[in-house]
């Protein structure tokens, strides 16, 4: 596919032709269709693409999402609900895939995925090296953003909170349920440090397999779990007209209890609103 993109000017489409397949080559029969069908504008020296035509339908207004098919006024209910319809989604491959967003002191963000290990009342949990990128930003500013997109049913949650270490015992009791592999692999990662080769971890590994290959392998102290306290959390469902549903839910600052214009009384002490799209 590599190749026939690099290939692909509006000069040589009769002979890409060739290569595809004839039954979609003969839906694909005039050079501008073919560009918009496969390759929309790829520059010759390959590093710029226009994407602008690339866009897919989402679900119908009658399949909106409104106030009143909440599941629950609770946001953590309701992010359960749809939790739920996610891992029994088929086409979601990992429904607790989720990108964590972090920020140094002075503002420089970054994101990557991680997997949640649990949620309540108290928050979201994910598991990771303190020490990493993401450890030492959540050590300096300790707010943190979380985004679950669960493509094929066009959702997305996003959760803001402030960020805490979970108990060192939650931590160790994790740990120990992980298959060994990945106990040992926790202690060969130094996360997010610059090492010389995948030999290096290669041998860092084969040598504490044998250390550890009649005992338990003791938790690193510099591994561990983190728990996200929500302040905001966002359901998003997408509409092919654009014409998005938000509906947020804020945990108001200590002590404010009056409801702005919009905003509507929740449960355990949140409230919510509509955002326009
Ligand atoms: C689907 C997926 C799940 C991941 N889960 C975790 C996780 O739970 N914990 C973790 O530390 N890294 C996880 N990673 C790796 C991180 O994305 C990242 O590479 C690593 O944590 C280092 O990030 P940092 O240098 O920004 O701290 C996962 C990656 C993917 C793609």
């Amino acid at each position: 596919m590599r190749r026939l993109l690099r290939f692909c000017t509006s000069r040589n489409i009769s002979n890409i032709l060739k290569f595809i397949q004839p039954s979609v080559a003969s839906r694909v029969h005039s050079p501008s269709l073919f560009t918009s069908f496969f390759c929309r504008t790829f520059s010759d020296s390959g590093t710029s693409m226009d994407l602008s035509n690339m866009r897919k339908t989402y679900k119908s207004d009658q399949e909106c999402f409104e106030e009143n098919q909440l599941a629950s006024l609770d946001p953590i209910k309701q992010f359960g609900s749809w939790f739920d319809q996610a891992t029994k989604c088929p086409e979601v491959g990992e429904a607790n895939a989720m990108c964590l967003a972090t920020a140094t002191k002075d503002g420089h963000p970054s994101a990557r995925m991680v997997l949640l290990k649990g949620y309540s009342e108290e928050g979201f949990c994910f598991f990771s090296n303190y020490e990493s990128r993401k450890g030492s930003e959540l050590e300096s500013n300790p707010h943190a953003c979380l985004v679950f997109y669960w493509e094929p049913l066009n959702r997305q949650i996003r959760i803001e909170g402030t960020v805490e270490r979970i108990p060192y015992e939650k931590s160790r009791e994790y740990f120990h349920s992980r298959p060994k592999s990945s106990q040992i692999g926790a202690v060969v990662s130094r996360q997010s440090t610059v090492i010389p080769s995948r030999q290096y971890l290669r041998d860092k590994n084969a040598e504490l397999e044998e250390k550890f290959k009649d005992t338990d392998v003791p938790m690193p102290d510099y591994w561990g779990g983190y728990i996200v306290k929500p302040s905001l959390i966002e359901f998003w469902q997408g509409q092919t007209n654009r014409l998005h549903d938000r509906i947020v839910f804020l945990r108001p600052k200590g002590g404010e209890t009056e409801l702005g214009d919009m905003q509507h009384q929740a449960e355990g002490g949140w409230i919510y609103q509509r955002l326009s799209p």
